[in-house]
């Protein structure tokens, strides 16, 4: 549950998020709107996007619904001049929307492929480079796109999401070296495990799977939609994050860092602890 936000951080503003239907990007439009900002939301479903935008309006917000598939050019070009045309403005473009599954690379048809990395890279270039065209001549904008550290790190079965999110993440960094010295901000965020339908049907489908990723998470819980979304806000709101620039904020428990493969630090410890005594109570004697 998102409550309007004392800081009314983004009153004035308007913010386009692509995939705001559902899950995590529903989460950031609803954070923006709760910030005093309007908010238009993208997507390839209307129903869920109309559900976003009354949930929007309830907020205070003026929200609008954009029927679009990112891979698209045209289509991204015509719904990003549109919102300027119908706010007059695009502050913030939220790079959300994202198609995955769990397959082998050996089992990964160049149509899976295809379809994924048209999605999320060139979706995001798409939309990236339609926002820019309004908001360098304006000097001015944050632009955040939601990637995963498996950029980085790389995790089994992911090869196409994880090429998307690692190009995402050296578009994000170039894109902030080319345009830092006009107003725009480019960063990511990079969420850990988060309950929503969309990535457990595709992450987590079975217990044993939500098992495992739960035990990778050094904090020892999932997240919400509605964390992550607090964490965008702080990177889109240029009163706190304004010198921020190319960066990723891994909202993710910790999970990033990796999981132990050592001894059990409790049993090491507590062998430590027991030869300290021992080692106290043969001083004193
Ligand atoms: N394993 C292997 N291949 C798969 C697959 C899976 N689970 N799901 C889809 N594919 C393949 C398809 O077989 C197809 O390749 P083919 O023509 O060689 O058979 C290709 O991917 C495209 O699938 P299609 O369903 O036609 O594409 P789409 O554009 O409708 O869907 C996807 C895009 C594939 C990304 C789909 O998973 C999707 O729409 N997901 C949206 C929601 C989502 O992924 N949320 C996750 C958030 S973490």
């Amino acid at each position: 549950m998102i409550e309007p936000s004392p800081l009314a951080e983004f009153a004035g503003r308007v913010a386009l998020v692509t995939g705001g239907g559902s899950g995590i990007g529903r989460a950031i439009a609803l954070r923006y709107a709760a910030g005093g900002g309007d908010v238009v939301v993208l997507g390839r479903r209307p129903e869920p996007l109309e559900e976003t935008a009354h949930l929007a309006e309830e907020l205070g917000a003026r929200a609008a619904v954009v029927s679009c598939d990112v891979r698209d050019p045209d289509a991204v070009t015509a719904a990003v001049d549109g919102v300027v045309g119908e706010h007059g403005r695009i502050d913030a473009l939220v790079n959300n929307a994202a198609g995955n599954f769990v397959c082998p690379a050996e089992d990964l048809s160049p149509n899976g492929w295809r379809a994924v990395l048209d999605i999320v890279l060139n979706g995001t270039f798409y939309c990236t480079r339609a926002a820019a065209r309004h908001m360098l001549p304006a000097g001015r904008g944050a632009i955040l796109n939601v990637i995963a550290s498996y950029a980085w790190h790389g995790h089994p079965g992911t090869v196409h999401s994880a090429a998307a999110k690692g190009g995402i993440l050296a578009m994000t960094r170039t894109l902030a070296a080319e345009w830092g010295g006009r107003g725009v901000r480019v960063n990511c965020i990079s969420p850990g495990p988060t309950e929503t339908e969309g990535a457990g049907a595709a992450l987590w489908p079975t217990d044993a799977d939500r098992a495992r990723v739960l035990g990778s998470v050094p904090a020892g819980r999932f997240t919400t939609p509605e964390e992550v979304a607090e964490s965008a806000a702080f990177l889109l709101d240029d009163a706190r994050a304004g010198y921020v620039t190319g960066d990723v904020l891994s909202v993710d428990g910790g999970q990033w860092l990796g999981k132990a493969v050592y001894a059990d630090s409790s049993r090491a410890d507590s062998s430590r602890a027991d030869s300290s005594r021992a080692d106290s109570s043969r001083s004193r004697s």
